[in-house]
């Protein structure tokens, strides 16, 4: 068990600790109730999903109940049964859960709020090493034709994929939030692209652009655009983070027109 996991647990009085598939994330007991206790290496990620975990405190997010700063520990609510949206085979009602989520989270983000915005996020795109000529121009000029488009900025989640969204006897909850601010429509943009693993397809794509259109009010040539700079900022972290790239890079292709 790491160190941090072991300090925090006695700093805190979680008890009954045992291993998840992952290394960062244990399960355990507090105050009689089953949690997990999450681990985030890196500081600035630490503060940032504790910070919005709080402003997010709802029925529709998962629940934070205790931290600890020294060792960056987050002590949060076991969602339970914790069946991820990935699960859900029918692609309207996936769309239906996606949308009562967000429905219930963004919030207009308050100035005094400190958070990267999305522009700061799409900056590193422009002239991109890892991008073909032609991917850097599309991308220049989505750029371009969505920061026209006069868009209220909310504070987002920034990472809803369906497997950040769980079951929980409570209902449907979404956990590991980044916190970033931007248009609503950009929080619909990884839901698009994920599952990641399946094959891409455009005609799903489509239907679920509509699912949204009609159960969020977002605008679908703003949804296409955003999902098209996501894929772009998917493949740069990833080949950041020695991941694979194609997964991302085949969707900018897909969109890119
Ligand atoms: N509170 C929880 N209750 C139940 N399951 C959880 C909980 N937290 C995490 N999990 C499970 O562990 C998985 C990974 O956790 P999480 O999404 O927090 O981290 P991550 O995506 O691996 O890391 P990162 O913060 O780097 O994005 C989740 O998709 C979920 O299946
Ligand atoms: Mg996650």
């Amino acid at each position: 068990m790491s160190y941090d996991i072991a300090k925090a647990s006695l700093e805190l009085q979680v008890t009954d600790l045992t291993p998840t598939p992952l290394p960062y994330l244990y399960s355990g007991i507090y105050k009689e109730k089953p949690v997990i206790l999450k681990h985030v290496v890196e500081k600035e990620a630490f503060f940032q999903e504790k910070q919005t975990l709080s402003l997010f405190a709802s029925d529709s997010c998962v629940a934070l109940v205790a931290s600890d700063d020294k060792t960056q520990v987050l002590v949060l609510e076991k969602v339970i049964p914790g069946t991820t949206l990935k699960e859900i085979n029918d692609e309207h009602k996936a769309s239906q859960i996606f949308s009562h989520i967000v429905k219930s989270l963004p919030k207009l983000a308050d100035p005094g709020l400190i958070y990267p915005t999305l522009e700061e996020w799409l900056s590193i795109i422009p002239n991109h090493s890892l991008l073909e000529k032609k991917l850097q121009d599309k991308a220049e000029a989505t750029l371009k034709k969505l920061s026209a488009i006069p868009r209220n900025a909310y504070l987002l989640h920034g990472d809803l994929h369906h497997e950040n969204i769980l079951e929980s006897h409570r209902g449907w909850v979404c956990l590991d939030p980044k916190g970033v601010i931007g248009p609503l429509e950009f929080e619909t943009a990884i839901y698009l692209l994920n599952p990641l693993d399946q094959k891409p397809s455009l005609d799903s794509f489509f239907n679920k652009v509509a699912d949204l259109q009609r159960d969020l009010g977002a605008d679908p040539t703003l949804m296409k655009g955003y999902a098209f700079l996501r894929s772009l900022l998917g493949a740069i972290w990833a080949a950041e983070d020695q991941k694979p790239t194609e997964p991302w890079l085949v969707w900018s292709e897909l969109l890119q027109d």
